[in-house]
């Protein structure tokens, strides 16, 4: 008698558990035009360029977010669809996953937007570092092998790794301009992570960086 009362209680809390996570359900994200006029002088961007560990919880607002991530792999010549990073042969492998509070979304170059990945908060996989669990915005740089036509696997590692820095700069220098902080990290567990964001056997999480602003000086 307990014992089928008991089973009954605990599939009316699957069932309402259930409920609450398609109630949480991510939704894509337009980003507001990115702004790509201002900002500081390259070179004093440059004289600025630093890695910084000590974030502020501050949520960066939607503008920002929209510039950071037109900064880091956004397309710069409608055109041809290139982007801010150069990429071997063109390939543009490089896709940026940002990992928010909310959870995991792919930024959509073409359409300036975030396309949702998973919901839930999975910051702490974007680094073994304590620092990614309070960081507002987690980018994971994530390499599409199967864009990279018949290239060897060595080189395949290689330019995958390559193209992500170029990527990681961009993400430095505008964090120079506007004062925010910033570290990229290879500290991170690459195969718990690629799981958590549901990647194709294809797809290789090369590093993550942070951004937020700085922690104030207490
Ligand atoms: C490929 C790469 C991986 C890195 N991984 C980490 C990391 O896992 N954790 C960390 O705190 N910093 C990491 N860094 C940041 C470096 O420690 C930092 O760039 C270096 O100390 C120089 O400091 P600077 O960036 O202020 O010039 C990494 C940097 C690079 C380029």
């Amino acid at each position: 008698m307990w014992t089928k009362r008991i089973l009954a209680l605990l599939m009316v809390v699957v069932f309402v558990a259930q409920a609450a996570l398609g109630a949480d359900e991510l939704k894509p994200i337009a980003l507001p035009k990115p702004q790509m006029d201002g900002g500081k002088p390259l070179m004093q961007a440059l004289k600025e360029r630093q890695t910084l560990r000590a974030f502020s919880t501050r949520e960066l607002p939607a503008q920002v977010l929209s510039n950071l991530l037109w900064a880091a792999n956004g397309i710069n010549r409608p055109d041809s669809g290139k982007r801010t990073a150069p990429t071997a042969v063109n390939w543009q492998e490089i896709d940026v996953y940002v990992v928010l509070k909310d959870g995991v979304y792919l930024y959509d170059s073409k359409e300036h937007a975030l396309q949702p990945v998973v919901a839930g908060d999975l910051r702490a996989l974007a680094g073994k570092q304590p620092l990614a669990k309070v960081v507002p915005v987690n980018l994971v740089f994530v390499a599409d092998r199967a864009k990279m036509g018949r290239a060897a696997d060595a080189d395949k590692d290689f330019y995958s790794a390559t193209d992500t820095g170029y990527v990681s700069q961009n993400v430095y220098l505008f964090c120079a301009s506007e004062g925010l902080a910033t570290v990229v990290r290879g500290m991170v567990d690459r195969p718990a992570l690629a799981k958590a964001i549901n990647l194709r056997p294809e797809q290789r999480v090369i590093l993550t960086q942070a951004v937020g602003y700085p922690k104030e000086k207490e």
